[in-house]
This record gives C-alpha cells, sequence and structure tokens, in this order.
C-alpha cells in the first residue's frame, strides 16, 4: 500500500483550512441567531443555563458550542462557555456602539445564494435573490435594509457631515434603502425637502425611520422602480449611494442619464459607492461586495472609480471629483455637475 508523505498531508491540511472556514461563520451565525452571544454578555454560562435561556435541541446546542470552542470563536473552563468581549460587544449587547448584528444577519441570509456561486459562473445567471419580485420585501432584502442603517449611522455618516449641502434645496435618493443618508443630511441642513425613492419593502422602513428620527414632514416617500420614475419636480441635488453596483453598468449609465435630466441646470449628483481599486482585487470588501451581486441581483456587478467616472460624463456630467472619507469608512464619492445652461442665463430647470 502507497503510504502518503508528510509534505503531501502538510499540504492537504493547508488546503483544509481554506476549505473549512465556512464552519467559522455559519457556527458564528448559529450561535448570534439563537442569542447565545446575548446570553454570554452577562458571564460565562454552563450548557443548561445557556440552554434555559434559548430553549432548542439540548444536542445541537452542545455541538455547536463544542464546535465554537475547538474553532476558537468560544472558550470553555469548567464546563462554562465564554465570548469575549470583542464578540459581545460586536454581537452580545445591542446597545454598544461596536454592535454589528445587522451585518452578520445579512451575511448569513447570504449564504444560500453564495453557496451557488459555482452555477453563477457556469451559467451567468444568478438567482436575483435581492430582486426577487422589486419589492425589497424578502428576508435578504430586509435584512440588507437594516444592515444599510446600521453602517449609515456609524461609519457611513460622514457623507452628511463632510459634504457641503448649503447650496441644497431640494434632494432627490435614489435607491434610498433605509434612508439613513438623506435623514441625516436633512437633519444638519434646515433648509432641505428630499424625495426618496425605492422598492416597497426599503420606503416602508425609511418611513418609520423618518418619523422615529422626527423628519419626516420634510421628506417624501416614492415606492417606485428607479429606472421608470418620470417625477413631477425638478431636483438641484441627486444622490444614488450604493445602489449602481445593484443594476450593473448598463443599468448605471442609463440611471446616470436619467439623473442628469432630473437636474437643475449646475446642479449634481453625488455617487456615493464602495468602490473597488482600478486593478479590481482590492480593497478587500469591495471585491466582496462585487462576488454578492452576482449571486444575488441579476445583472449587479461593483464598479470602480475610474470607470464610474467615464459613465458620469457619458451621460453629460462635468468637473468629475472623487472625494474619499476617513480610512474606516470603505464609501466615498464622485460628484458630478450638471453643465449651468449659459442659453438660460444659469438659472435654467430639468428636461422634465
Ligand atoms: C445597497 S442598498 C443602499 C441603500 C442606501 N442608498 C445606502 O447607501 O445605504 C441599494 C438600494 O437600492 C435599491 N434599488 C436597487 N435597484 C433599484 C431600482 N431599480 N429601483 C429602486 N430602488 C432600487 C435597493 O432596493 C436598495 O434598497
Amino acid at each position: 500500500m502507497q503510504t502518503i508523505a508528510l509534505a503531501d498531508i502538510q499540504k492537504q491540511v493547508a488546503l483544509l483550512q481554506i476549505a473549512e472556514r465556512l464552519f467559522d461563520s455559519v457556527t458564528l451565525f448559529a450561535l448570534f441567531e439563537t442569542g447565545v452571544f446575548k446570553v454570554l454578555s452577562s458571564g460565562p454560562k454552563t450548557l443548561q443555563q445557556i440552554q434555559e435561556k434559548i430553549a432548542g435541541n439540548e444536542e445541537s446546542l452542545r455541538a455547536t458550542l463544542d464546535a465554537a470552542v475547538a474553532l476558537k470563536v468560544l472558550s470553555r473552563h469548567n464546563e462554562r462557555y465564554a465570548a469575549s468581549e470583542l464578540l459581545l460587544d460586536c454581537l452580545g449587547r445591542e446597545d454598544s456602539p461596536a454592535y454589528l448584528g445587522e451585518w452578520v444577519s445579512f451575511l448569513h441570509a447570504l449564504m444560500g445564494p453564495l453557496s451557488q456561486l459555482g452555477d453563477a459562473v457556469r451559467t451567468g445567471s444568478a438567482p436575483g435573490a435581492l430582486f426577487e419580485d422589486m419589492s425589497g420585501d424578502n428576508v435578504p432584502a430586509k435584512r440588507m435594509t437594516a444592515a444599510m442603517d446600521a453602517y449609515a449611522r456609524s461609519r457611513g455618516i460622514e457623507i452628511a457631515d463632510r459634504l457641503d449641502f448649503s447650496q441644497t434645496r431640494h434632494l432627490l435618493d435614489l435607491g434610498c434603502g433605509p434612508g439613513t443618508y438623506s435623514i441625516a443630511i436633512v437633519q444638519k441642513n434646515p433648509q432641505i425637502s428630499a424625495t426618496l425613492l425605492d422598492l416597497p419593502g426599503p420606503i416602508a422602513e425609511a418611513r418609520r425611520l423618518a418619523a422615529a428620527r422626527k423628519v419626516e414632514d420634510r421628506l417624501e416617500f416614492v415606492a417606485a422602480d428607479a429606472m421608470c420614475y418620470t417625477p413631477s419636480k425638478a431636483f438641484d441635488t441627486v444622490l444614488v449611494s450604493n445602489t449602481l453596483h445593484m443594476i450593473g453598468p448598463a443599468g448605471s449609465l442609463e440611471l446616470l442619464r436619467r439623473c442628469y435630466h432630473m437636474l437643475t441646470s449646475g446642479g449634481r449628483v453625488i455617487v456615493q459607492a464602495q468602490y473597488l481599486n482600478d486593478d479590481r482585487v482590492s480593497p478587500r470588501w469591495p471585491t466582496l461586495l462585487n462576488l454578492i451581486q452576482r449571486v444575488a441581483t441579476p445583472h449587479g456587478r461593483n464598479h470602480a472609480i475610474s470607470e464610474t467616472k467615464e459613465w458620469m460624463e457619458q451621460a453629460g456630467f462635468r468637473n468629475v471629483q472623487y472625494v474619499r472619507f476617513s480610512v474606516w469608512n470603505v464609501c466615498s464619492c464622485l460628484i458630478g455637475e450638471r453643465p449651468v445652461n449659459l442659453e438660460t442665463g444659469g438659472r435654467g430647470g430639468s428636461d422634465l
């Protein structure tokens, strides 16, 4: 019988370390989903103490806790399971500034679509879970909306703090999701009224958040497909935040053309995105966001700064400027101007 050499076993072990990374994710998701981190936030607990709080099947719970210890997600001393302060702040304490529960729930919802990545490579067609029926109301879409609000409220909020909106009066937020950016912009700039547009699910959530944040009287809500929307008034600013990657290059160019015609002369479009570098293999998260689009949307793919700038210029925008935020914010912006119409003395309206 041929025996395997130690060097080959080492190769297999190295490979399996990559292949088995999914167990890190599935145990983490299960511990979060069943509330184990919340239970452990008050201190280490035995299996029975955890089970008393979360119920469920004891053997499956024990297997999950033990695997989590083996994977170093949890630790165990004297039959008590414990989580690090890092994990407890991110997943066990909803009032912690580091809380990431909404993001982890969203990633969990993507496991099904991502497991079909091979099919997407073979056939190019994606299950399109995020656009199932254009309602934005299924589980992955709802979790995406909650995750967007969580990100926008914390690390993403720089757009409202760092860009100058003093000349803005009428803002259109296309693909607003939970509306967090527009809500924050309107809160900081009392002269602005905003129109928030998205599919019905996200619009319902944006309405709820606007009411909770007490700005709903300065917002108009439109549940519609952005590709078919014809507004009844013109805007001086259009925000398209983290939306182009869901509709792909052809859709992006078409949407930017529509933005151009919805703007008054001299108005500006702000395209916020998690841009890829031109090498398309960095930064890390935008390349993963690209993968998500390939399995969860019919035509989406993430985009780089240079190609987005080209689409903006093809749509008619000029003086396109790139604005980046702090290093911990994965979002940055391209801002383009609709040229001033000299024939109308610079005060021209939109093309509506
Ligand atoms: C990733 S979320 C970004 C939400 C928000 N703008 C932000 O930056 O946090 C993209 C949003 O675009 C919306 N969207 C994509 N295609 C759309 C379309 N054709 N019409 C309306 N909304 C669309 C999605 O429903 C989703 O809420």
